[in-house]
């Protein structure tokens, strides 16, 4: 019997521009899913790619004095770059810019023409350059881009139209019929009710520019590029030829996934099923859609100048760090939040405590109770058996957790046996059972039972953190491929005998003050290398001096308006250990600020405080709060003391400091 079938794809991603640490979390996920099925011997096939065609690459190109393609060479080529950097392991990258892809393109498209599905009409209606997408009226949200937010342009030309209407009873009927094909579930109620408010037929060529693949029957046309991205899927399965790779991972398979993100879900669970409906080509089996990952300002942009390189972290912090972080924070479906110091902190108490801990202390005390050698479990106490049985029962969680697409959970399942490995150590106290003969067979099974555990926690872990199973077994002395591979996951294989390899730490410890430091001495170095250009030499030396002695004038302090405050109302900002939001009274005037004093202030004891505030600082949106200003505190430079400056006279709120 041939193996279980699995094909699963990210979005391919446009190159305007590198791309940043949101694009990992997408293509991480769907990279530890392909380790995770071929672990468990399906034959699977993982594609990834970039969209190259359309307006805003054609204008970016330009604007960069480049041939869209040259443009577009470059940028693809540090995509593959970054995958390589982050052991992403795919079967094909896609390029929409390939023969192939034109080709499949172009058979699809006539063949929905062909079909009568396909129809030329007179195009009106509203265009997001940035997305790519047009829009009815009805769609705009008060005017702007439903997607982004952003302006539109309103364009009429003539146009080829695809007849979505026709198919929207029978996509609603599919989709209630296969209830994971939408996932998660509010997903997929936002989708039917979209499609139950009515839709219209879908605009498919365009005029005004020419970078795209041409409308094989009118080329004067190209073709809309969701028409062309979407194809994609099909393309690297060699839909054109349905040749054996199609055959195998489209037809005969009932495992396709689609992982893309909340934004992109109408493209993937509309447009897209309607057009493989039009072609005769059958659905794939989901489609899920994953939250953003956000930082604390909000969502990642060039233009607010705040894109996470995820080039930079991995030369920093090590690829699995960063895709460990990814898949261990971001909650099923739903935003996730990224800034280095939770990296930092997770890579510190998961991987360096726990896990790497965890190895170090057993391959030390095998080293020296047990000449090195992992000992046989000769009996065992309740104390040890219940242990074993935990790190032996996680099997069906994890799967069933992996098969959900919940890495989260499916992690912290993994962490349970790591955690209450640690725990273990402590409760049987293995330095005092090697000082008494008698409890020599105690000493044995805990060894053992340490070791098989690291072995069975690495075996999970090794979708997540491909580079890090090879550093563990080695340590472990564990060279059989057998012993490092899914059959044999359960708890209890022969392991006994083997010369463990104690080496350097895996995770070693991050020096969090050190490694965050860097960030915050590069911006102010940027500024004076400006500042100084624009002055004469000896005005700029004075000011340099200055500059270096932190030196400001009356008027720069004067600039910053201080004032009192009076704090009515503080409630912690949710999914957030750090932040507050406080109401406040200043004089007349009503304000929120969002600070990050919530370690160090319950919110009950803010109320009626007078504390001093920054008031002409410009708002700041904060976890979708507008902060308006920002509050004075000291600090240790640790950060483990906080106290607010406050006022201690009864001076009214309003009054300016100073
Ligand atoms: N080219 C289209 C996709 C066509 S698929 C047939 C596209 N490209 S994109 O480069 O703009 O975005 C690709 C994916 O990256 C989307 O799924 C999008 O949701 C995801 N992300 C962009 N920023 C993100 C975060 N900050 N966080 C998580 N994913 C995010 O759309």
């Amino acid at each position: 019997m041939s193996n279980k079938r699995f094909y699963v794809t990210t979005p391919i991603y446009y190159p305007s521009d590198k791309l940043h640490i949101g694009h990992a979390l997408t293509t991480t996920m769907a990279d530890t899913l392909s380790r995770y099925k071929k672990m468990l011997g399906y034959d699977t096939f993982f594609l990834t790619g970039s969209d190259e065609h359309g307006q805003k690459i054609e204008k970016t190109a330009a604007q960069a004095g480049m041939k869209p393609i040259e443009y577009t060479d470059k940028i693809v080529a540090g995509f593959q770059e970054l995958w390589k950097k982050l052991d992403i392991e795919y079967d094909d990258f896609i390029r929409t810019t390939e023969k192939r892809h034109y080709e499949t393109v172009s058979k699809i498209f006539t063949k929905i023409y062909e079909k009568g599905d396909i129809y030329k009409s007179e195009y009106e209606g509203f265009y997001c350059t940035p997305c790519e997408s047009f829009f009815t009226e009805r769609q705009l949200e008060e005017g702007h881009c439903p997607d982004c937010g952003r302006k539109v342009d309103v364009v009429r030309e003539e146009s080829y139209f695809f007849k979505m209407s026709k198919y929207a009873d029978d996509l609603i009927a599919y989709i209630e019929s296969h209830p994971h094909f939408i996932r998660p579930e509010t997903r997929k109620n936002e989708m039917l009710s979209f499609l139950k408010s009515g839709l219209e037929d879908l605009c498919v060529s365009r005029t005004t520019f020419d970078w795209g693949i041409p409308v094989p029957i009118d080329d004067k046309h190209v073709i809309y590029v969701w028409f062309d991205a979407l194809t994609n899927y099909l393309t690297a399965l060699d839909y054109l030829n349905e040749g054996e790779l199609y055959q195998k991972f489209w037809q005969e398979n009932d495992e396709i996934v689609h992982l893309v993100g909340k934004d992109i879900v109408r493209f993937h669970t509309i447009i897209w099923p309607i057009i493989l409906m039009a072609a005769d080509i059958k659905i794939p089996d989901m489609v899920f859609a994953h939250g953003w990952l956000l930082l604390d300002g909000g969502k990642m942009s060039k233009s607010k100048g705040n894109v996470v390189d995820p080039t930079a972290l991995i030369d920093k912090y090590g690829s699995d760090a960063i895709r460990y972080f990814l898949l261990r924070e971001m909650p099923f479906g739903e935003d996730g939040y990224y800034s280095e110091e939770a990296l930092v902190l997770r890579t510190n108490t998961d991987l360096a405590n726990d896990y790497g801990n965890l190895l170090s202390r057993t391959t030390s005390m095998i080293d020296k109770f047990c000449g090195g050698i992992i000992p046989e479990k000769t009996s065992e106490d309740d104390v040890d058996k219940e242990f074993a049985d935990l790190a032996g029962d996680i099997k069906e969680a994890y799967v069933a957790n992996m098969d959900n697409l919940q890495f989260g959970k499916a992690l912290q399942e993994v962490w349970k046996i790591i955690a209450r490995g640690n725990k273990y150590i402590e409760e049987s106290a293995p330095w005092a059972l090697a000082k008494d003969e008698s409890k020599a067979e105690k000493l044995n099974a805990v060894m053992y039972n340490l070791a098989e555990t690291i072995r069975v926690a690495t075996i999970y872990l090794s979708p997540f953190m491909p580079a890090t199973p090879a550093k563990v077994f080695d340590q472990l002395g564990i060279d059989e491929l057998g012993l490092k591979s899914w059959d044999s996951i359960d708890f209890g294989a022969a392991i006994q005998g083997i010369k463990v390899r104690r080496k350097d730490p895996i995770f070693p410890r991050i020096d969090a003050k050190e490694a965050l430091k860097v960030e915050e001495t590069q911006e102010p170095k940027k500024e004076s290398k400006k500042d100084s250009k624009k002055d004469s030499k000896k005005e700029s030396k004075k000011e340099a001096a200055e500059e270096g002695a932190n030196l400001i004038s009356f008027d720069e302090f004067f600039k910053t308006e201080l004032k009192v405050a009076e704090i009515v109302a503080a409630e912690k900002v949710e999914k957030t250990d750090k932040l507050l939001k406080l109401s406040l009274q200043v004089g007349e005037e009503k304000r929120i600020i969002v600070a990050g004093i919530a370690l160090h202030y319950a919110p009950d004891e803010l109320i009626g405080k007078k504390i001093i505030i920054v008031a002409n600082l410009k708002p700041a949106k904060l976890r979708g709060i507008e902060s308006q200003g920002m509050l004075l505190a000291a600090s240790t430079s640790d950060k483990k003391q906080m106290t607010l400056l406050t006022v201690d006279s009864d001076i009214p709120s309003g009054s300016k400091v100073g």
